[in-house]
């Protein structure tokens, strides 16, 4: 700390100089200086009082009181090891293969919800539940007669992989989500709070996983190989998107939030037939509009035979 404070000072200063020289020999009205000088002490102090105030709470909910933070080790291993199988499984399954199996996580889920939050679930969702089951062994069935995998690069895929990183994943999300969401609303703490526990276990599983995984590899060529701006973009969209989930989890529940994102597949199909003009093989949108009694009505066709009709009141 003491040779990085003097360094960062040499900049700051040398920067400091540099820039108030800048600002007042530039053309037009000029800033009163006394103003500038009362605002750098009021930033000052307010930041140090936030800083004071968030570095105590930081200490006394993660290290005075470290057994509940250790309580986080557990989705975080759990979640850790998932986010490290979506990889290989994305890597190895067509995209499309991959989101329609990845939605078994719905029926994991809420067997762990029934479990371990002792939630009962009507006839008509554990329907639902069943449905969706049969939707992702149709998949299944279908990659199966037709091959599957026949994309660029397929050559190094191996679809068996996939399956199984695939199916430990969804074994993985819904326990790890029922959990998280057993010690987010078993107490007050906030979900900031908790996702900060869970980013320390997960960080630091994460580099173990990367030692055990491809230690060698990294250390050779450095930790940021081969990353790109698109690679950043992966990863800021990871980190927001488990974010969004915490908040999802606290006002809703795992259940809800698994239906919610399987609905965005639905609404993007129907997107890419109607606004890309994206032909299924199997599928066909005859029409849609208001029905009666107040409901919206999709009409759709099947395998060239079989008429289907989606009411939404
Ligand atoms: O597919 P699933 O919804 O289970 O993925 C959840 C994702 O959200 C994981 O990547 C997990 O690391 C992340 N997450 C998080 N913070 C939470 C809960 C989940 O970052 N509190």
């Amino acid at each position: 700390m003491f040779y990085i404070s003097l360094a960062v000072l040499v900049v700051q200063n040398a920067s400091l100089i540099l820039s108030i020289r800048y600002v007042r020999t530039l053309p037009g009205e000029r800033f009163f200086a006394t103003t500038a000088v009362v605002m750098a002490e009021l930033l000052k102090g307010a930041t140090c009082l936030l800083v004071k105030q968030f570095a105590l709470f930081l200490y006394d909910a993660v290290v005075v009181q470290y057994v509940d933070t250790l309580k986080l080790a557990v989705p975080s291993l759990i979640y850790t090891l998932q986010n490290n199988l979506q990889y290989v499984a994305i890597s190895n399954l067509p995209a499309a293969t991959f989101q329609v199996t990845y939605q078994l996580k719905i029926l994991t889920t809420a067997v762990f919800s029934v479990l371990m939050l002792r939630k009962s679930l009507s006839r008509l969702q554990w329907v639902s539940l069943l449905l969706l089951f049969t939707g992702v062994a149709v998949v299944q069935v279908e990659q199966g007669q037709v091959g599957g995998g026949s994309s660029p690069g397929a050559a190094q895929q191996s679809y068996a992989v996939g399956l199984v990183a695939v199916v430990v994943s969804c074994l993985s999300s819904g326990l790890a989500g029922v959990y998280f969401e057993k010690i987010l609303k078993g107490s007050s703490a906030s979900v900031w709070l908790r996702n900060v526990q869970l980013g320390i276990f997960g960080t630091l599983l994460g580099l173990l996983g990367m030692w055990w995984a491809e230690g060698a590899a990294v250390a050779a060529q450095g930790f940021f190989h081969g990353y790109s701006p698109l690679v950043w973009g992966v990863i800021l969209n990871q980190a927001f998107g488990g974010l969004l989930v915490a908040v999802v989890v606290k006002y809703a529940d795992n259940i809800l939030k698994g239906f919610a994102t399987s609905l965005s597949i639905v609404a993007s199909t129907v997107a890419s037939i109607y606004i890309l003009s994206v032909t299924l093989p199997y599928a066909a949108i005859e029409g849609w509009g208001p029905g009666s009694q107040d409901s919206w009505v999709l009409s759709l066709t099947l395998g060239g035979e079989w008429g289907l009709v989606v009411r939404a009141a």
